[in-house]
Formats: structure tokens, C-alpha cells, sequence
């Protein structure tokens, strides 16, 4: 779940610079912009983009490395720095770091060194919540029902509970809008607003038509009639959804269950994930299948398509094992099945994970929230237990 990191490299030395260049090159989710002439110094309005990381030739006739850093650190406080130096002192060395660099690196510079550095001020970048360009995450019903909005509106809403990202919840199942209902919402503005005001669509406008759930969560609704959805063009979805990636941490994004249209595809070239949404059943495998297939034929990375098994009861008529033979991949996830407490929790409007957080069902949509933004955690576990508390 990768984020495009922008570091700036303010060098003079233009050998040094390339030979940086090339070692980030080899580093995913970059991009490079070069600072000449001091920019760094100068502040903000000198640049065209703010970086996230900062990559420093210290030039020992420019002046102390401590005020250059602090000067910088000024101009670009939510920026990470790293120093590249010929200077071994280590009084150079500390001067850099007490003014806040996060690695000070020697020349010549070492290509796994550098990477690692970069990688560990993407970590911490991302732990506070920093790097603003955000995660879509789409979620499909591969058969009417399965619970492909009840599943994408409990993710949304726990991880706004978490309180440590901005999240946002955009209805994009047109024709049956269910979201408002699971969070009893009553939106005064929809999609549809968004839609016809595409051309001076800014933050503003898009948070003046979300709606603030309790939770934290900020919901944009399907449109209030079926019809309305009619004016609204593929395109409009993109531009949306790229303006939301600077606005929110994640998005979760419901789409219409079954049917890949235009629409549905323009969200799903956005999303990092999409999870497609099956129970046990034969036929709702099978479709999951096709749905699958569909989805890779439009040349989609199959890395970002999951696979979400939704109402597993232990002792099924048919088992993890074989509906995963069917659909030829693992499950991401499996999701207990708990009709009583899900439907009470959509009956009055209050999510399951706010309304029955400590049921097996609570836990395991928490957990799953979890994993989405800490791929790392949860390498085995994947929602469910067997009858003596092993993974499924
Ligand atoms: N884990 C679960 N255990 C039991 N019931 C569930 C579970 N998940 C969802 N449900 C139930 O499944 C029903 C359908 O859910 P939902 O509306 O989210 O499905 P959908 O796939 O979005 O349907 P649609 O095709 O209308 O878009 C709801 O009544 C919900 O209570
Ligand atoms: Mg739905």
C-alpha cells in the first residue's frame, strides 16, 4: 500500500546528483524534483511542489551546516532531511543532526544505505500521518447482497474510530445509495452536486457536499434519485477521486454489485485495492471468478484485486479450502458471519463496528481496517478462527 514520496535534491554538485538519482531510481513510489540555486533557502513560494524529503549536498563554503539545515527545516517544516557530505568531522556530523537531519550520509554514498534511509522516513512519515496523498480502496459485491456495502461502510467507519487519518466514504453504488442508510445520514448534498460543478470542483466544494458522521467519517452520497446518477460521466469520478487523495488518508469507495461499467472501471484504475466481495455459496464463487477474469482482462494489476470471503460459518457446506480452489487465489480476508447483529446494527443505523465492536464480526472488521493501512501486521491471520483458536 504504497505512497509516492517526493524528495527534492538541492546539489550542486551535479555528478554527486546524478549518481543519487540513479540510486533512487532503483527505490519504488519516488519521484524526484531537483532544486537549484538554493531554493531550499529561499522557501515555498520558490518551488512548484513540496517535498516530503529533502536530500542536502552540504557545501562547506556556503556556511555552517546547522543554519543552512534550520533555515530549510524553517521553510519546509512537515519535510525530512537528509545530509550528503564529504565531511567526516564528527563535530560536522552532530552539528547536522542537532539541527534536525535525519541521516547524515557520506560520500561516496552507499546505494543500500541511501534506500534504507529513504525507506525509514517513508515509515515514519506515514506512522504520523503526514503523507498526504491518500489510498483508495474499492469494494464490489461479485453477486447482489453479499455485503459488499455493509463490509466497505464498517471498514470506513473503523478506521475513522482510529482518529489518526482523515477518512472518507464515497457512495458510487448509484442506483441503490445504501450508505446513507447504514449511517443514518440525511445528505443535503450528493455526488450529484459534485457532478455538476466538476469545473470549479475544489476542496471546498467537496467538503461542503460530504457529510460528517459521528465516527469522524466524511461520506459523499450516492445521488437522492436513481436518475440522477444519469449526468454523471465517467471522467467526473476520476477527478474526484484524485482531488479526495490529497483531502483524505483513505477513501472506500462502494460500487455497484455485479455489473463493471464505465464508471465502476474509471474507480477501480484508481484504487490500490479492490475486494471483491463472495459468501460460499456455488454460484456467488463462480461469479467471483468471472468477476476476476473480467477485471485482469482489462489489464488490471492482479496484485491489487482481493478476494473477500463474506458469512463463513465453521463447518460450511463448503470450506475455505475448496472455495478457494474455485477462485484459484487465497482469500485477504474472511469475514464470521452474524446475520442477527448485522442486520440489527443496519436496522438502526448505527455501524456494527460502533454498535457490537467486541463481537467476532466487530473484531475481525477492526482487524481487517487495521491490515489495510499496516499491510504488515496479520500475516496469517485473516479474520476468523478455527474450533481451537487456529488460523483459518
Ligand atoms: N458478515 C455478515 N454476517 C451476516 N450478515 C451479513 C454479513 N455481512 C452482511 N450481511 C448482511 O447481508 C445483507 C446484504 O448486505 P449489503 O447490502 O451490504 O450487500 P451488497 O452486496 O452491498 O448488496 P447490493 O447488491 O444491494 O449492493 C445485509 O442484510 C447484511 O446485514
Ligand atoms: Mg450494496
Amino acid at each position: 500500500m504504497s505512497h509516492v514520496m517526493t524528495i527534492a535534491l538541492e546539489f550542486r554538485d551535479s555528478r554527486l546528483a546524478n549518481e543519487i538519482r540513479q540510486v533512487l531510481s532503483a527505490v519504488d513510489d519516488v519521484q524526484i524534483i531537483s532544486w537549484l540555486d538554493h531554493v531550499g533557502e529561499k522557501g515555498p513560494k520558490a518551488v512548484k511542489t513540496l517535498p516530503e524529503l529533502i536530500l542536502l549536498e552540504d557545501e562547506p563554503d556556503v556556511g555552517a551546516i546547522g543554519a543552512r539545515v534550520q533555515t530549510i527545516r524553517k521553510n519546509f517544516p512537515d519535510a525530512a532531511m537528509i545530509v550528503v557530505s564529504s565531511d567526516r568531522r564528527p563535530e560536522r556530523v552532530v552539528e547536522a543532526m542537532k539541527a534536525g537531519v535525519e541521516e547524515y550520509l557520506l560520500t561516496p554514498v552507499d546505494a543500500k544505505g541511501l534506500a534504507a534511509a529513504v525507506e525509514e522516513v517513508r515509515a515514519r512519515l506515514a506512522d504520523a500521518g503526514q503523507i498526504s496523498r491518500g489510498h483508495v480502496h474499492g469494494f464490489i459485491s461479485c453477486k447482489g447482497g453479499q455485503g459488499g456495502t455493509f463490509l466497505a461502510v464498517n471498514t470506513a467507519v473503523a478506521l475513522a474510530l482510529r482518529n489518526d487519518r482523515d477518512i472518507a466514504l464515497f457512495d458510487m453504488a448509484f442506483q441503490t445509495g445504501d450508505t446513507t442508510v447504514l449511517l443514518d445520514v440525511k445528505p443535503e448534498k450528493t455526488i450529484a452536486d459534485i457532478s455538476h460543478n466538476i469545473h470549479r470542483l475544489d476542496v471546498s466544494l467537496l467538503k461542503s457536499a460530504m457529510q460528517r458522521h459521528d465516527s469522524g467519517l466524511e461520506v459523499l452520497s450516492a445521488p437522492l434519485r436513481p436518475e440522477e446518477g444519469d449526468d454523471i460521466q465517467p471522467a467526473h469520478l476520476k477527478v474526484l477521486l484524485e482531488l479526495a487523495q490529497t483531502v483524505f488518508h483513505e477513501a472506500i469507495v462502494d460500487l455497484p454489485s455485479e455489473h463493471i461499467g464505465d464508471h465502476a472501471m474509471e474507480v477501480i484504475r484508481a484504487c490500490e485495492n479492490i475486494f471483491l466481495v463472495t459468501d460460499f455459496s456455488v454460484t456467488a464463487l463462480r461469479d467471483a471468478a468471472r468477476l476476476h477474469q473480467l477485471l485482469l482482462a482489462f489489464h488490471l494489476d492482479g496484485d491489487r484485486v482481493h478476494f473477500v470471503a463474506n458469512r463463513y460459518t465453521r463447518g460450511d457446506s463448503v470450506s475455505v479450502d475448496e472455495a478457494e480452489k474455485v477462485l484459484d487465489s487465497k482469500f485477504f480476508w474472511i469475514f464470521p458471519n452474524d446475520y442477527a447483529t448485522a442486520i440489527s446494527s443496519i436496522n438502526r443505523g448505527m455501524p456494527l463496528v460502533q454498535q457490537a465492536g467486541h463481537s467476532p464480526l466487530g473484531k475481525s472488521l477492526q482487524s481487517f481496517a487495521e491490515k489495510l493501512v499496516n499491510p504488515r501486521i496479520f500475516e496469517k491471520f485473516r479474520g476468523v478462527r478455527g474450533m481451537f483458536g487456529q488460523v483459518v
